[in-house]
């Protein structure tokens, strides 16, 4: 059997630094629901759509060093978005299922808004309007140091990209921002504990989304 929300569907984004572990909690996650009969959509930013992916790889591999802009990424972190929003997301919401997204609008206030410093009220506002209004209705911020962090996403892969090549200042602020960010809307943004295990973290993010499903 396959169960659908209400019309409104559920939207679910996970955020935290380099290495936090959201894509391995997204799988876990996503496995329960299809096997509790939930449809699910698992998609990721930037990226998402063909033209998402695009965007993707030139966020990722421009050359760090006056390659590009804060503005121009600011930007294309947006189009991506944009994309996803309208090609893959307001569809399934609407079909009623439950969407799983690695990021979404609040790195952008995050990353471009606090650890970039770009004008914060502008990223606000260009945030809303490519999110159509529809904000997520659960973010799970998994919650690291940025040492540890950045030693896990080394170890995935050798290779670092753009946005895996700044100081270690520049996740730090990435790290305070998410925080600030829960304590700003503590209601849907959730802060767990990206040091414990696998086991532990999946445990807690369940409990959370157990709460959400129950009151829909
Ligand atoms: P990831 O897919 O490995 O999380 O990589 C995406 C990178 O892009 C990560 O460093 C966070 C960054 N990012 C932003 O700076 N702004 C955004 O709006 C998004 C979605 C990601």
């Amino acid at each position: 059997m396959t169960r659908s929300f209400s019309k409104r569907g559920l939207l679910i984004t996970f955020e935290g630094s380099e290495g936090c572990g959201k894509s391995t909690q997204i799988q876990i996650l996503a496995r329960r629901l299809r096997r509790a009969g939930h449809t699910v959509h698992v998609t990721r930013e930037p990226g998402g759509t063909p033209v998402g992916e695009r965007i993707r790889h030139l966020l990722k591999f421009s050359k760090s060093n006056g390659g590009m802009v804060h503005e121009a990424e600011l930007m294309l972190f947006s189009a991506s978005r944009a994309q996803l929003v309208r090609e893959i997301i307001l569809p399934a919401l609407k079909r009623g299922e439950i969407i799983l997204s690695d990021r979404f609008a609040d790195s952008t206030t995050v990353y471009q808004g606090v650890a970039r410093k770009l004008d914060p009220a502008f990223v606000a506002r260009l945030n809303d309007f490519i999110i159509a209004g529809r904000r997520p209705d659960l973010t799970l911020v998994l919650d690291l140091d940025a040492a540890t962090g950045l030693a896990r996403a080394r170890k995935k892969t050798r290779t670092r990209d753009r946005m895996e090549a700044q100081k270690r200042s520049f996740y730090e602020a990435v790290r305070r921002g998410f925080v600030a960010l829960a304590r700003r809307e503590p209601k849907r943004v959730r802060v767990i504990d990206g040091t414990e295990t696998v086991a532990e973290v999946s445990a807690r993010i369940l409990a959370h989304v157990g709460s959400i499903l129950k009151r829909c």
